[in-house]
């Protein structure tokens, strides 16, 4: 049987071998990003080359991306849901389309991974009228042919999710729902200017004898591959990606058609082992050895432990591979999440009987475990090993203290006549959140586990999140903004800065042209960073020119507004849309100007926060330009004293 090892470097070579230039993995942290914290697909890193800038390595691109999905923390138990995994990805570059990408995709699971093709199902896009986008024929026609090489006979399933699956039917429909990709998820999410396009993915059947759907939640409903039963997982996702949003809501072609492959090597591998388990795989295996070891406990023992081993493994590897892209816990952006990874992983360690440090043990196994492939782990391992094992010394201090707290809670509440049982409420969560760093999740266990009630019963995670968000708005240390604006902190420095990067990119825009536009922005205390698209280098005398219009409008002293609008109006009335952000309906925009309906002199769609006027930022000189890749140029700005 082939490893997640093989795998990976199979496919880079197959793909090596169709004229792809291989690319290494970018980091985790994505470098001229402000509005994501980390790199979750594949494709994040290629979308200027998507959007039609040449790639310096041609139009054939392939590598092993490494991504992490904080939203998933919590899906974590299950037999397929990881935070951190590697995408496989290839993409043409307005080079080949369907016919190659469907082909070498279905070559690769088949001859080179050895997939038996029966086991392979696969879905298109059903078209829709309202978008004006045609039902993919094109594809189904591939498929036919690919599955008919293979001596399979496959049809059409037209209505999957109401009929079920039968016969021959392999090649199912869907719509925008299940068969589109982007960023920002369906057409309608989409902001302007973001690129997407319908896709075909292609998943694996663990087979009907498991009967898994029947002894599942959904066994009342007719069983397809999109049904979630457990039976069937994706492994791949092949999207044609040819269409861009427009201002008016439509689709129009982008300039080239490309395709944006991606397919995790985690679930790849569990195809491969004939276990729809991914933990099961040696990504896995290795690391839940060691846990079985330090525990006295086993992996298979129970459904609790089963669940608690897969927080452990997939949160330990994650966290390892963060802290190699130098992620490391911290009470901060990434390092937010790092922390949680860490902290929860403690908490599951607790749940299987481990009460001594554990987690730097975990460090050389994953380092070893990845030695071909991200070669930084092992190099950097004693650091992380050092890093984690300080954060769980921390948190041990911590719980300690958490745990005496909530018995007195306990206690204290116990004796209140209005309630039967001792509670937690909001409020005393967020005590234990601010005092001993508790995620809430964990006091939540805890109250449960002591017999605590929680008050409100419904609702309690998200009324403790708006309490949380409350108090950040509050002492502007942390509102929720702070991770999608990009800014490192929210100290005066940063702020200005802030607002500092609008008025340079209007200035941009003014003395080299509106084709500027901001391809991304880092701020720490100390200086501002900016990128934008400019096809040569800026010259000194342009340089000067800017920062001379930037000085006077900071000099102007000019009122900066916030305003929430509907997203239509917001772009009618001249507002600037950074096109990576995933705007709602209902958008800030922040302008800069004496009027902000008529004289003003920069308005962008923006989270904020900024200076209330803009001589609060104070003289500002430059630090440095430079070209960061092909038309995407780099500016520095500094305070001036
Ligand atoms: N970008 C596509 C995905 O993440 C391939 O599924």
């Amino acid at each position: 049987m082939v490893t997640p090892q093989q795998i990976r470097s199979k496919y880079l070579s197959f793909f090596e071998k169709q004229q792809h230039a291989i690319i290494p993995s970018a980091p985790m942290v994505p470098e001229n990003d402000p509005t994501t914290l980390f790199t979750g697909s594949g494709m994040q890193p290629m979308i200027t080359y998507l959007l039609g800038e040449p790639h310096p390595k041609g139009k054939r691109i392939a590598d092993s991306q490494k991504c992490f999905r904080s939203q998933d923390i919590e899906e974590v138990g299950d037999n397929r849901h990881t935070t951190f995994f590697e995408m496989l990805g290839n993409w043409s570059l307005g080079d080949y389309f369907k016919k190659e990408q469907l082909r070498w995709f279905f070559t690769f699971l088949t001859d080179e991974v050895g997939l038996a093709p029966e086991r392979l199902f696969v879905t298109v896009f059903r078209g829709s009228p309202d978008l004006n986008i045609p039902q993919d024929d094109e594809s189904v026609a591939i498929w036919k042919e690919l599955f008919s090489e293979k001596g399979i006979t496959a049809t059409v399933g037209e209505h999957p999710e109401q009929d079920g699956m039968s016969g021959t039917d392999r090649i199912f429909f869907y719509n925008e729902k299940k068969n589109w990709w982007s960023r920002a998820g369906v057409p309608g999410n989409m902001p302007v200017g973001e690129p997407g396009g319908p896709d075909s993915e292609m998943f694996y059947d663990f087979g009907a004898e498991l009967q898994l759907h029947e002894h599942s939640p959904w066994k009342d409903e007719p069983c397809h591959v999109n049904c979630d039963c457990g039976r069937f997982l994706e492994i791949g996702n092949s999207v044609f990606m040819q269409y861009q949003k427009q201002a008016d809501g439509s689709f129009a072609e982008l300039p080239q058609k490309n395709v944006d492959f991606g397919g995790g090597l985690e679930r790849i591998a569990a195809a491969a082992n004939g276990d729809g388990d991914v933990f099961k795989t040696s990504l896995f295996t290795s690391i839940i050895e060691k846990l079985e070891e330090i525990s006295g406990k086993k992996y298979s023992e129970s459904e609790e432990t089963t669940r608690s081993f897969r927080v452990i493994a997939d949160h330990m590897r994650a966290a390892v591979l963060l802290a190699s892209d130098g992620v490391f816990p911290s009470n901060k952006e990434q390092g937010y999440f790092a922390r949680r990874l860490v902290r929860r992983s403690i908490r599951y360690g607790k749940m299987i009987g481990i009460e001594r440090s554990f987690l730097a043990e975990l460090v050389p196994i994953i380092a070893e475990m990845y030695q071909d492939a991200y070669p930084s782990v092992a190099e950097q391992q004693e650091k992380i090993a050092q890093g984690l094992a300080q954060e769980e010394q921390k948190f041990a201090k911590s719980i300690e203290k958490g745990l005496r707290e909530i018995e007195q809670i306990k206690a204290s509440t116990t004796i209140q006549k209005s309630s039967k049982k001792p509670f937690l409420t909001v409020d005393a969560a967020f005590r234990l959140y601010e005092t001993f760093g508790f995620p809430v999740e964990l006091s939540v266990e805890i109250a449960k586990e002591k017999g605590l009630d929680l008050v409100p019963a419904e609702n309690f995670l998200e009324d403790f999140e708006k309490r949380r968000k409350n108090h950040a708005d509050q002492s502007r240390t942390a509102s929720a903004g702070k991770f999608k604006g990009g800014l490192q902190d929210q100290s005066e420095e940063t702020v200005k800065f802030h607002t500092a990067t609008h008025l340079l990119h209007a200035a941009l825009r003014k003395i080299l042209g509106t084709h500027v536009q901001q391809k991304g922005s880092n701020i720490t205390a100390e200086r501002l960073r900016f990128d934008f698209s400019h096809p040569a280098a800026v010259t000194p005398s342009e340089v000067e020119q800017v920062l001379v219009q930037v000085n006077e409008w900071i000099a102007q002293d000019l009122p900066v507004t916030r305003q929430v609008m509907e997203k239509q109006k917001a772009l009618q009335s001249g507002a600037i849309a950074f096109f990576i952000e995933k705007y709602p309906d209902e958008v800030s925009v922040y302008t800069i100007g004496k009027d902000a309906e008529k004289d003003w002199i920069s308005k962008e769609f923006c989270g904020g926060p900024h200076v209330e006027h803009t001589a609060q930022i104070g003289k500002l000189k430059f630090k440095k330009e430079e070209a960061v890749s092909a038309g995407v140029r780099r500016i520095y700005l500094q305070f001036a004293e």
